[in-house]
């Protein structure tokens, strides 16, 4: 039983915070599929590849209130555990990461925590992502809760090397030889130059469509 974990705080409490996160990722991902397929309507084209959701395991939400320090409760939990709601959004270019991003944090019900651009500064790994931490009224019979979300956007590339190297970090424990952590570093090299050179040719594209309209 997952309520086994957090014993003082009761199985209610367990499944009424979990509901709402379950809710949350529900709400915020119906969003983001409404501004993919108003962006199709408008510019003829799905911003958003993919959307990836998950509740974090009560067994990772233990070990992170662990590592930092915290008693093990569901009102720790809910402080200092700012990813036990994650919603994954896949672009297929860097341009519409920073679109969907910007289209998120205008809407009214969308409360911005806290932004880290891993793009323009990617991790020492080489990870590239942009992170949005959000908050989102979630409306139940008596009451309405600002729940949390983490909100990833990247790109497929970025995706793909990030899968890989979550992979290989879990392999060796995050104690992976230099050799392959450099060549990580190389390859997220390779997909920054990929999604420029991606980009590049979505927009010749466009623009050939657009002059052969005119024309
Ligand atoms: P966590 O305690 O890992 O959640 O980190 P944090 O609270 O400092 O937030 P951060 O924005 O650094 O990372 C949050 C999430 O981004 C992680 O849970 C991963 O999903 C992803 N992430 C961050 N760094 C890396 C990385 O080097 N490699 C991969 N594959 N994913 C990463
Ligand atoms: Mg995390």
């Amino acid at each position: 039983m997952d309520a086994n974990l957090f014993p003082d705080d009761g199985i209610d409490s367990w499944n009424t915070v979990m509901l709402l996160y379950e809710s949350a990722i529900k709400k915020m991902k119906v969003k983001v599929e409404i501004l993919n397929d108003e962006f199709q309507q408008v510019h003829q084209y799905n911003p958003i590849e993919y959307i990836k959701t998950r509740v974090k395991t009560p067994d990772s939400i233990v070990k992170k209130l662990k590592r930092g320090g915290y008693a093990v409760d569901i009102p720790n939990m809910i402080e200092h555990c700012n990813d036990i709601a994650g919603v994954r959004i896949v672009c297929s270019f860097t341009d519409d990461i920073y679109r969907i991003a910007e289209m998120i944090g205008r809407q009214n019900d969308v409360t911005v925590i806290s932004i880290k651009d891993y793009i323009k500064n990617p991790k020492d790994s080489g990870y590239k992502s942009y992170h949005m931490l959000v908050t989102i009224p979630i409306y139940l019979s008596d009451k309405t809760v600002d729940t949390k979300i983490e909100i990833q956007i990247r790109t497929i590339g970025m995706d793909f090397w990030a899968s890989l190297e979550h992979k290989i970090y879990y392999k060796f424990e995050g104690q992976a030889p230099s050799y392959i952590s450099e060549d990580l570093r190389e390859c997220s090299e390779i997909v920054s130059i990929l999604d420029t050179k991606m980009l590049q040719l979505n927009e010749a594209i466009l623009q050939a469509k657009k002059e052969a309209q005119e024309s």
